[in-house]
């Protein structure tokens, strides 16, 4: 008897520094959503287990390896147990229910994080190889960051315009596979809790730029989150030459075609419009509105001589039929 009670304080010494150990550690980054809230419950109700059975295993090993080791010259056998039904049906019956109970847990937890506010505010997400684009659905616009209020639920609609990405902001816990497809878009619900700066992760190895796949999120007050808007809206222009210089940049048009004449990977767009381009296969071509429309939509269709056919980033197809419209006037304009 006096060799349980030993133990059992042993047991719960190392229950209560594992625990609290582990929790010290610093294993989860701040809470930021109040999705996370539920999963932090479970995870640290988790950890309290994992502290429990590992002191039960390792007390009870420990406290045999001292106290029972054979004494010096003891060459005597064992004492010899028989099994102990009663003993065995709890230890089957009890880890049975813990494990059924944290399976309630589980669903409960994942229930929450998936609560419908009827007033969330909608953002398309869309990844590529290797960016994030966030489009603003209820005002319009696009962003390369994702701005969201305080306290408002944003319910993130998903997809992938290539491959297999992952929505991830540690600090709100959850996190969503990207998919490609037709009819793969994928939901998840968001609401921050804290005011503050994160950034979205790809959780899902998807080539050779995975691991900079990233992009700001800033979690703005109301107010803040209003006037941001109001920013975004306004720097839409009526015009859309300007429009399309900004889709220039913003869609990184300019890393391979320059507007001032220069030699990138592509062709430069200045004074372009117009003029007769003789194509890699020999042939020529006037640069038309018909051209510039194929090329950005399909750009290995027709390759202009001097240039390889570098795989151009699906662009165009990210974009809107306005927004590419916008393009072809914004080159037109360099010709002017
Ligand atoms: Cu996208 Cu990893």
């Amino acid at each position: 008897m006096k060799h349980f009670i030993r133990v059992t304080i042993l047991v719960i010494l190392i229950t209560v520094s594992v625990g609290f150990g582990l929790q010290a550690l610093g294993l989860m980054p701040p809470l930021a959503s109040k999705q996370g809230e539920s999963i932090d419950k479970l995870f640290y109700m988790e950890i309290w287990v994992i502290a429990f059975l590992f002191a039960l295993i390792v007390g009870f090993l420990l406290y045999s390896i001292i106290v029972f080791r054979r004494k010096k010259g003891d060459e005597s056998e064992g004492d010899h147990f028989d099994g102990h039904t009663g003993l065995e049906v709890v230890w089957t019956i009890v880890p049975l229910g813990i494990v059924l109970y944290f399976a309630f847990l589980g669903s409960s937890a994942l229930a929450e994080t998936r609560r419908v506010d009827p007033a969330a505010m909608d953002v398309t997400v869309v990844g590529q190889q290797w960016s994030w684009r966030f489009d603003y659905d209820d005002y319009g616009f696009s962003s390369t960051e994702l701005v969201l209020p305080v306290s408002q639920q944003v319910l993130l609609t998903m997809i992938s315009n290539d491959v297999i990405h992952s929505f991830w902001v540690p600090e709100f816990r959850v996190k969503q596979d990207v998919l490609p497809g037709k009819g793969m878009e994928r939901e998840l619900r968001i609401t921050p809790t804290e005011i503050g700066d994160y950034k979205v992760r790809c959780a899902e190895l998807c080539g050779l730029e995975h691991a900079y796949m990233l992009a700001d999120v800033r979690v703005l007050s109301e107010s803040g989150f209003q006037t941001w808007v109001d920013d975004q809206m306004a720097s839409i222009s009526n015009d859309p030459v300007v429009r399309g210089e900004n889709w220039y940049q913003q869609y990184g048009c300019l890393a391979c075609h320059s507007i001032d004449g220069s030699k990138r990977a592509g062709p430069t767009w200045l004074g372009i419009y117009g003029n007769e381009e003789s194509l890699a296969d020999g042939t020529s071509i006037i640069i038309d509105d018909d051209y510039l429309l194929e090329s950005i939509l399909d750009p290995g269709a027709k390759i202009v001589l001097g240039y390889e056919n570098v795989v151009m980033p699906p662009t165009g197809k990210n974009m809107n039929e306005q927004q590419v419209q916008d393009v072809i006037e914004f080159i037109k304009s360099l010709s002017e």
